[in-house]
């Protein structure tokens, strides 16, 4: 830990108090170069973080000091034209020369007392003074995360979800966000079998299913539970050894099903051809999410519709940000670790 000078809100930015920031479980490997993240250096790193307004640059009028925010990491060159790039602000790029670029200008994350953000990254959270618990307020990044890839995959009330990787973060969010959209089931995975019990406690509609690592084996038990196939797959996993995993789920999809792939796997995916073709699947990507997502997500824990109260926040200040990681590293499903820089 060290001190730096304060941001200042350079044109389009907002400088915010970084209230709290999960400490996502494979930190480590993305600052120790081992995941190969695109990280200039030196640099404040952090992903999406909850923040409260401290400064705005004279060019912002959407935003205002005092006003609770979620800051969200991801930042786009904009589609006018062509294909853009999107960086993960304090976290990664995409090792294009305007990647570089944006990264230049947009450099330090959340792991700070302080942080600027563009404008365009920013949700205010509507009531959200009177919201008493900061430290659950991280999860809404992983939500909405979430929640977009369930959007993605065109989710509608009575379908069958499973959610690949539930026992991590985005696992445990992804099954609050499913059942709060109305699905009528929702599978979920991973090996961690108290993790699993904990999500089958959160409603009756949770079935779990431990993954064995065999794709033919768990295909047949997920299977197992649903009625002829699964409508959705949110795939919420790790960086798996091999993508058995993820395609044993792929293998359990209905007629007209949809996969969405939000994880982290890094090899390349030899997708069924045939079945594909012959059950009509879509299979998909999700990345980040965006304003109106965060929004509905806030709207659905602001009216209780999602309850935040099972989700257990392990609270760390910045000088304990060694044991911060550590416990990030450990923790399951719905326990986090979350950063609180003025705790
Ligand atoms: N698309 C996006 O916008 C986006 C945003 C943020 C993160 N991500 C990616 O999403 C991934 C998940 O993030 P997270 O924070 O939820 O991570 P996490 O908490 O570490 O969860 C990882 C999940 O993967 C499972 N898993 C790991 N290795 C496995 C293996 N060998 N076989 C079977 N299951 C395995 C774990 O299950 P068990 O522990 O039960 O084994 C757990 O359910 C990350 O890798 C990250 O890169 C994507």
């Amino acid at each position: 830990m060290t001190d730096v000078p304060d941001p200042v809100a350079r044109p389009g930015g907002v400088v915010v108090d970084v209230l709290a920031v999960r400490v996502p479980s494979y930190t480590r490997q993305v600052l120790d170069g081992s995941l190969g993240y695109d990280l200039p250096t030196p640099l404040v790193p952090g992903p999406t973080c909850v923040g409260r307004v401290r400064g705005v640059a004279e060019d912002v009028f959407g935003h205002q000091v005092g006003d609770l925010v979620l800051c969200n990491s991801l930042y786009s060159s904009g589609d006018a034209v062509g294909s853009p790039d999107e960086i993960l602000i304090g976290w990664t790029g995409t090792g294009t020369p305007r990647s570089a670029r944006m990264q230049a200008v947009w450099r330090h994350g959340s792991f700070a007392e302080q942080a600027c953000y563009p404008a365009s990254c920013l949700t205010t959270l509507p009531g959200g003074q009177e919201w008493k618990r900061t430290e659950l307020l991280p999860f809404l990044a992983s939500l909405a995360i979430a929640d977009g890839g369930l959007r993605k995959g065109g989710l509608r009330g009575g379908q069958s979800v499973i959610v690949n990787g539930a026992t991590g973060n985005l696992g445990g969010a992804g099954t609050m966000a499913a059942l709060a959209r109305g699905a009528a089931r929702v599978i979920v995975t991973g090996r961690r079998e108290s993790a699993l019990s904990a999500l089958a406690q959160l409603d009756p509609r949770v079935r779990p299913v431990v993954l064995t690592g065999d794709r033919a084996r768990d295909t047949a038990a997920l299977l197992a539970e649903t009625d002829d196939g699964a409508d959705l797959l949110l795939d919420v996993i790790g960086a798996t050894p091999t993508t058995d995993p993820t395609l044993a789920c792929v293998d359990a999809l209905r007629l007209r099903g949809t996969a969405v792939l939000v994880g982290g796997v890094r090899h390349d995916l030899a997708l069924p051809y045939q079945r594909i073709q012959r059950r009509q699947l879509t299979v998909t990507g999700s990345f980040m999410f965006d304003s109106r997502t965060a929004l509905e997500v806030w709207e659905l824990v602001r009216s209780g519709a999602l309850d935040l109260s099972p989700v257990g926040a392990h609270v760390f200040g910045l000088d304990r940000f060694e044991a911060a990681m550590e416990s990030a590293e450990s923790l399951a499903g719905l326990d986090y670790a979350v950063l609180m820089p003025r705790w």
